[in-house]
This record gives C-alpha cells, sequence and structure tokens, in this order.
C-alpha cells in the first residue's frame, strides 16, 4: 500500500509521508514554511492550516478532514484557551493519515490597481529572513560549566535544528537576565537571509513571544510609502505614506544632487531629513496598528538610485554625471541600528539591488512584482517621474533604461501646471464641433457642465490642471483638430472658437475663463511634446533591443499611471501601439515588490539574479536615440503606426 499523498497550497509542492507524519513535519520535508514559534508545543497557535475537502480528479487526491488525527488533547486545550477559527487545525499537533489538501493560510495578498480589467489578487508565500524560536533551556549546573547562552544554542539546535548559530553583541549582557525572566523558556529571534550566511539570534525575550513585525518602504522622491507586517502571518497591519521632506532642499533629483554638492553638510542634511522620516512612518504605522517599534525585527527599502544613496549615507554625486557611477549596485545587508532607525536594537535591513545608474531598486522592485521575466508574453513596465524608468522584457531577456522625461508629466514647467491635490483640473473633453470644453476637479464627482458642479468649485477652488489632465487636453486639443500632427496650436481655429487665443506669435486654447485663468499655451504643448518623446523613445529603443515591433502588455507603476487614461497616452504617443485592455496601472509596485521581499526571502534571491541578467541600456549612448526623439515628436509618432487606436 503506497504512502498517503498531501498537497500543500497554494505552493503545489506536494509529497507522500507515512501515516503519522505530523503535517507541520511534511511541510518541513517539502521546503513549505508554516511559522512555528513554540516548536510543536501547541501553544504558540503559529503553525494552522486547513484542510481542503473534496475530490481533486486532478491530482488524482479525496481530501476530507477525517484524514487528519483526531484533535489531541494538547490541541484540544489551545483551542478552549486561545481558540481555534473553524476548519482550522494546528499542523504539529496533528497528523497524516490519508490523502490531503492542505491550505497554508497567507494572509498577503497583492491587490494589483487594474485599469481595465477585474483585480488580479496574488498571495504572497511566507518564507521571512526573520523566526521566532522557543526553547526550554536546561538551568545551570555547577558540574557543566557550559555558559547561559551556550546552554541556549545548544537547545536552539536540538530542537530547531539551528547549527553554527551567532549572537548579536547587544544581546550578551542581557541574556542571562532574560532567561531567568523567563524561568528558562525563551523565545529568539533568528535571522537568516541568505542560505550561505551563518544564522544569527538577534532578539531574546523572556517567555512564548508570539509577535514579529516587519516593514517594507518605498522612499520616492516626493512620497514615502510604507507597509508594517506581521511576519508571522503576513498580515499587513498598517500602511501609510509622508511626503519626502527632502523636497526642501530640491524638488527634482537632480536639484538635490547639486545641493550636495554645493553644501559641504548637504549628504548629511538629507539623509538624517529622510531618515527621520522614516523613522516617524514607523511610529505612525506603529500606532496605527497596535505595535511596539520593539517588535520590527526586519525592514526591507527601495528607491530610485539617489534617494537609495542618500538613505544610506552615500554621496550621490558621481550620479549626477556621466557615466552615472553607483556606490553599490548589489542588494545591501546591514542592521536597523547602523541607519539610525529607531526599531529593535538588533533588526535587519535589506535593500534591493539597483539595475543601473538611473534604473533603482525602486524599478527592480516594481520588475519582482510584475514579473515580466516570470512570462512569455513581451511586457513592458513603464514607471513615470521626472526620469521614467523602463523595463521591457519576457522570459527569455529583459532590458531596462531610463529616460529624461522631465517633470512635464508631473504639472511642472507647464504654465498653469500642478501637482495632483483637491482642485486641480484631472479630466478634459474638447467639443470637436464647437470647441468648447468641460473639465473634473479633483475632489468633486461632476463634470464641468453638470449641475451642482459650481458648488463643488466655489468649494474647492480651480487651480490648476494636474498631470492626468495636461495629457488628456492636449490630446483632446489634437483630437478635435486645434493642434496639428506636429503639435503647432492653429489660429485659424480662432474663426471656430474665440477659445483660440492669439499669444504674441503663437496661439493658446482658454480652458477655464475664470480667477485664475488657464490656457494652454504652445510652451505648455511642447513641454508635453518633449516629455512623451523622451518616454516613447527609450522605451523605442527597448524595443529595437528586443527585435519587436509591438509589446503585448504595458504595466504603469506610481501614481503618474493610476490616473492617466491609457487611451489618451496612446493618442498623444506616449506608450506604443498595445490592446487597450492590456494597458494596465498597477499602483505602487515598488512598495509592493518591497513587501514580496520582506516576506519572502526567495523573492530576494530570485530580483538579485534577474537584476544581474538585465541588460542595461545607457540611452545617451545610443547613436539611434535622438533619431527616434524626433520621431516621437509627431502626434503620436511620424513613421510609428498605432493600427490598435483606429479599432
Ligand atoms: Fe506552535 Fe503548533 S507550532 S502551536
Amino acid at each position: 500500500i503506497t504512502d498517503p499523498l498531501v498537497l500543500f497550497m497554494p505552493s503545489g509542492k506536494r509529497g507522500r509521508f507515512p501515516k503519522g507524519t505530523p503535517v507541520l513535519d511534511a511541510a518541513r520535508q517539502l521546503g513549505v514554511y508554516v511559522e512555528s514559534v513554540c516548536g510543536g508545543r501547541a501553544t504558540c497557535g503559529r503553525c494552522q492550516v486547513v484542510v481542503q475537502e473534496g475530490n481533486f480528479a486532478k491530482h488524482k487526491i479525496v481530501s476530507s478532514n477525517d484524514h487528519l488525527s483526531p484533535k489531541g488533547p494538547k490541541e484540544e486545550r489551545y483551542e478552549r484557551v486561545r481558540g481555534l477559527p473553524d476548519g482550522r487545525r494546528l499542523s504539529c499537533s496533528s497528523t497524516i493519515e490519508g490523502d490531503l489538501v492542505i491550505d497554508v493560510p497567507q494572509d498577503t495578498v497583492i491587490n494589483a490597481q487594474v485599469v481595465r480589467k477585474a483585480a488580479l489578487d496574488r498571495v504572497i508565500e511566507r518564507n521571512p529572513a526573520v523566526q521566532l524560536c522557543y526553547v526550554e533551556v536546561d538551568e545551570p549546573d555547577m558540574h557543566k560549566p557550559l555558559g547561559d547562552l551556550d546552554r541556549l544554542k545548544v537547545m536552539l539546535e536540538k530542537d530547531w535544528g539551528w547549527q553554527d548559530l551567532l549572537v548579536s553583541q547587544h544581546l550578551l549582557s542581557d541574556v542571562q537576565a532574560i532567561l531567568r525572566k523567563g524561568e528558562w523558556g525563551v523565545t529568539a529571534a533568528i535571522h537568516r537571509d541568505l542560505d550561505s550566511s551563518r544564522p544569527t539570534i538577534i532578539a531574546l525575550w523572556p517567555g512564548l513571544h508570539n509577535e514579529a513585525y516587519g516593514i517594507a518602504c518605498d522612499i520616492g522622491s516626493t512620497t514615502i510609502a510604507m507597509h508594517l507586517v506581521s511576519l508571522l502571518s503576513g498580515r499587513i497591519v498598517a500602511s501609510s505614506g509622508a511626503s519626502n521632506p527632502q523636497i526642501r532642499f530640491g524638488e527634482d533629483l537632480m536639484s538635490r544632487v547639486s545641493y550636495v554638492m554645493m553644501n559641504p553638510d548637504g549628504r548629511e542634511a538629507m539623509t538624517s531629513a529622510v531618515r527621520s522620516a522614516v523613522n516617524e512612518l514607523i511610529e505612525k504605522v506603529c500606532a496605527e496598528g497596535g505595535v511596539s517599534t520593539e517588535d520590527i525585527l526586519d525592514a526591507v527599502f527601495v528607491g530610485n538610485p539617489i534617494m537609495h544613496h542618500l538613505f544610506l549615507g552615500i554621496d550621490p554625486t558621481e550620479l549626477g554625471q556621466a557615466p552615472f557611477a553607483l556606490a553599490v549596485s548589489g542588494a545591501v545587508h546591514t542592521w536597523g541600528s547602523e541607519l539610525g532607525l529607531k526599531i529593535n536594537h538588533g533588526s535587519r535591513v535589506y535593500v534591493l539591488p539597483c539595475i543601473a545608474g538611473h534604473v533603482g531598486a525602486d524599478a527592480a522592485a516594481a520588475t519582482l512584482c510584475e514579473g515580466p521575466y516570470r512570462q512569455d508574453r513581451m511586457m513592458l513596465l513603464v514607471d513615470v517621474g521626472t526620469n521614467a524608468e523602463i523595463v521591457l522584457g519576457n522570459r527569455q531577456r529583459v532590458v531596462a533604461a531610463s529616460s529624461p522625461t522631465g517633470p512635464a508629466f508631473e504639472g511642472a514647467e507647464i504654465s498653469s501646471g500642478q501637482r495632483a491635490a483637491p482642485g486641480a483640473i484631472e479630466r478634459v473633453r474638447i467639443d470637436p464641433a464647437t470647441l468648447e470644453p468641460k473639465f473634473r476637479i479633483i475632489g468633486s464627482e461632476k463634470w464641468s457642465d453638470e449641475e451642482g458642479f459650481a458648488d463643488d468649485a466655489e468649494r474647492l477652488g480651480i487651480t490648476g490642471i494636474c498631470g492626468s489632465a495636461i495629457i488628456e487636453v492636449v490630446a483632446e486639443m489634437y483630437l478635435s483638430g486645434i493642434i496639428s500632427e506636429d503639435g503647432v496650436v492653429d489660429g485659424a481655429m480662432s474663426a471656430v472658437s474665440p477659445r483660440i487665443l492669439q499669444n504674441g506669435r503663437t496661439w493658446s486654447y482658454l480652458l477655464h475663463d475664470g480667477q485664475p485663468r488657464i490656457t494652454i499655451t504652445q510652451n505648455d504643448v511642447r513641454a508635453i511634446q518633449l516629455a512623451k518623446s523622451a518616454l516613447y523613445a527609450g522605451i523605442k529603443l527597448l524595443m529595437e533591443k528586443q527585435g519587436v515591433d509591438h509589446v503585448d502588455t504595458i504595466r504603469f507603476a506610481g501614481a503618474f499611471g493610476s490616473f492617466i487614461d491609457p487611451k489618451y497616452a496612446m493618442v498623444l504617443g506616449l506608450i506604443p501601439d498595445c490592446d487597450l485592455a492590456e494597458v494596465k496601472a498597477v499602483g505602487n509596485a515598488a512598495g509592493q515588490g518591497a513587501l514580496m521581499a520582506l516576506l519572502n526571502r526567495g523573492h530576494r534571491r530570485e530580483i538579485e539574479e534577474t537584476v544581474r541578467r538585465i541588460e542595461k541600456i545607457e540611452t545617451a549612448l545610443e547613436p539611434n536615440f535622438q533619431q527616434l526623439f524626433v520621431n516621437a515628436m509627431a502626434l503620436p509618432n511620424k513613421v510609428d503606426p498605432f493600427p490598435k487606436l483606429a479599432e
């Protein structure tokens, strides 16, 4: 008779085990990560699993709850004292008695913000770099002079298999008091990230300690975003964001590099500003989640190369000029205390690798999240900021570049441009016959020609036009014939509408005749053309490197992508021709990639390996970039067709 077959979900790992094998042991043997703090004493409750009942014909398994041993006295005691949700079992205390399909609950789900299709939720399987291990240590014995710490290590090896343990220096002074306080029962936090590195005891608590958290943080030039996550359940406990205080040293990245170059203390000032903001955010998410900062044991950071360097305390000057040398491109493993983070003293920090001098750890994290390298289809991943980070590829090959789009897409350098904020115009339509516009502002649900809009406008004030609307208004001006393919505002249209105004030698379009007056000038159109040409030329260059003339799917990462309408992006030729249903905004993919790396150290190896394989293209050194740029100045493009747009 063959042994029962056990299939673990969601990993799909399976194997045969003799009857009577504890489910937790089976999981361990297959490399399925199931949390266990108490070491199978049925006291921590972390090892819970769910049996799926039914006939799984595809896997040739009939799974049923009674293929598991009945609850024993320990499990019943746990259920009485702590409660066990319906259908859940403690995997340490139940044994395999027949074929089983077992769900390992994973609380963290990545919820991609999808523009046109139903949300695709993806589960992050847990395998964190930090694990909690409860042990009962032998009391000291005059005849056996082994030290307290050494006896602790003996038990961690005996009960948990940890060999060759290192100990964080700061614990040496506390270990005796903690052991005695716990009456020789203690919980150790063990950190091991790389398989090749020695595991380290980084924290120690008296008794059973059942809380371990991590933070995943994306340091953007404008915004810092953070998730606080339970390393034991994978649950996101709190998420928050704050503006990057470095803005006071310069709006965009290059002005921050210049600040460092011009001011002797510039680097220190910016490093300490961003670290304080991170610490404040840690306090905020901890307060929100009711978590002690002392229970944060691991942290993952991502950011563009300049944010990455400044956060780590590295002078970014070299990134401001060719050849844009990174001080370090590989992943960084360090300690929270080294970075001045106000979390557990023994906490560890992991920073994702950077792809190139202009394509940072944020792009690496977005790549991890969206995974072009995991699929056969050609995926384009774009993160638009003042610098667009572009990744294009599939399972065979991935290439990456950055392109200097400038700040026009964020509303800077546009006469009435502003950041997205209440009162900013965010959507625009122009009637092609009368050239009369209608628009919507952030904070109101109504179009400007609808009843009730005036009240909202009065309350919010119409303040300017934000990045998403700039794209729409220029695209609508093109579609209604106000601007030509070359992007010239056509003065002859003034015969059709009084909204076409002369402005010296050029013409503008009056979008809103109020206080302030909002016009789209010839210079505004030019600024958008320059930005979109830079983006498109960068994308096109990567497509040429890949030898493809179309992409199968497009992912917009970052805030910008969440607000723009892909149709208008294509009308203007920001992005190449693609089935519109395949163009998706994925929100903060960098933050989600950081979360994946926090919860599963396997993802760290995966992205490190991928980044090594990605071919980096420096747009400035490519001879045909200039020609691609010139072609892309036309709307939507001088040479490239957009057949999907016509459909
Ligand atoms: Fe702690 Fe099962 S491992 S309850």
